[in-house]
């Protein structure tokens, strides 16, 4: 079902891939909003390029679609180094981590994105590469085998995940610079927007990419997917123009409401509200009740309804909030 929402913050597909390559920012100038991060990796890439040296190793946090891969190039790019990518779920052996660390140049950046879910075997690899840049590896099979030292050149490791909580502590404590990606504000998300409104050449006006901006949910990649959506509306329904208006009516027609909840956002909510009174109740139930699992209700629906005030975390379990009663209309009883 995630695969299917337009106001999902995974990419949907190929196409989509495709696209946000093309609208990535390349230049930390170019990059809006994440203001505290860009503060940060600014002083930390002039610092490290006037010392000659590799950049320490990043780590970047955040819920999907929020810009960590973008920012992942743009500092190999204000760096003016490589980068290489990999993911955590692409590497299954130990081989396999060392094949894509023998592929480094000095200085140069190694992305990995999902860093998570890096099997157990190849992240202790990575901590003597991180900390004094070298792995030492067996080699050969059964009698002839035997341990290998090879040295790397200094490189900055830039690991990205979604999930803070299942990043070990040795590899945690590894990464000189860890840093928090937020949520968009509107205005910011409302810079993105036009930013790729005029990649795209198509004609927006302020009160319509603000329209598109407060019902993304704070993530950039769902605020390009709704501008694509909206500017077919506005081509075929009108002049192609993008006001408030063709905002409004092309979002209000893919069931994505003024604050960017969709049905399954509604649906749990509800559930959540009439069926359980409001709460607290335990993730679990209220996933099953809305068909999904745990950990997709974890990752994909559950931290924008917090972000936005609906949901609270107890230790009884979620609770329903006042504006979460308000949002629908509902009568809110304090307890
Ligand atoms: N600060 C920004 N300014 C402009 N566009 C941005 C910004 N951040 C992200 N984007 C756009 O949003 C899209 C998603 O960004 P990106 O792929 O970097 O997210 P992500 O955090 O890596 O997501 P995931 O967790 O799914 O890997 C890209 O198309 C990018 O162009
Ligand atoms: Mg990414």
């Amino acid at each position: 079902m995630e695969k299917k929402r337009i106001v999902s913050s995974s990419t949907v597909d190929h196409q989509e891939n495709v696209l946000e390559k093309s609208l990535r920012p390349k230049r930390l100038s170019q990059y809006i909003g994440q203001e505290s991060v860009k503060e940060q990796l600014a002083i930390y890439i002039e610092a490290a390029q006037i010392r000659e040296e590799a950049l320490d190793h990043v780590l970047l946090f955040g819920p999907p679609g929020l810009g960590k891969t973008t920012m992942a190039f743009v500092i190999a790019n204000e760096l003016g180094v490589n980068l290489r990518q990999t993911s955590g779920a692409a590497i299954e052996k130990p081989g396999d981590l060392v094949a894509v660390l023998n592929e480094l140049e000095a200085g140069d950046v190694l992305f990995i994105d999902e860093i998570h879910r890096l099997p157990r075997v190849a992240e202790e690899l990575l901590y003597s590469a991180m900390e004094d840049f070298y792995v030492d590896i067996m080699v050969g099979q059964g009698e002839s085998a035997h341990p290998v030292h090879f040295p790397l050149p200094p490189f900055t490791l830039i690991g990205a995940t979604t999930r803070s909580g299942m990043l070990s502590e040795p590899l945690r404590a590894r990464f000189g610079i860890i840093n928090h990606m937020e949520y968009y504000t509107d205005e910011e998300l409302k810079e993105v927007v036009k930013r790729s409104a005029e990649i795209f050449d198509v004609e927006i006006e302020e009160s319509g990419a603000f329209e598109i901006a407060r019902r993304s949910r704070g993530t950039p990649r769902i605020a390009n997917r709704l501008l694509k959506r909206v500017r077919d509306f506005a081509q075929i329904k009108s002049d192609g123009v993008i006001r408030q208006k063709q905002a409004d009516e092309a979002l209000t027609m893919l069931q994505v409401d003024c604050m960017g909840l969709d049905y399954v956002d509604q649906k749990l909510l509800k559930t959540l509200i009439k069926m359980y009174q409001g709460g607290p109740v335990g993730i679990g139930t209220l996933a099953v009740n809305i068909s999904e699992d745990t950990e997709t209700v974890e990752d994909m629906y559950e931290p924008y309804l917090i972000q936005v005030g609906f949901i609270k975390r107890t230790t009884r379990g979620r609770k329903a909030t006042a504006a979460a009663y308000q949002h629908f209309g509902y009568e809110f009883k304090e307890e």
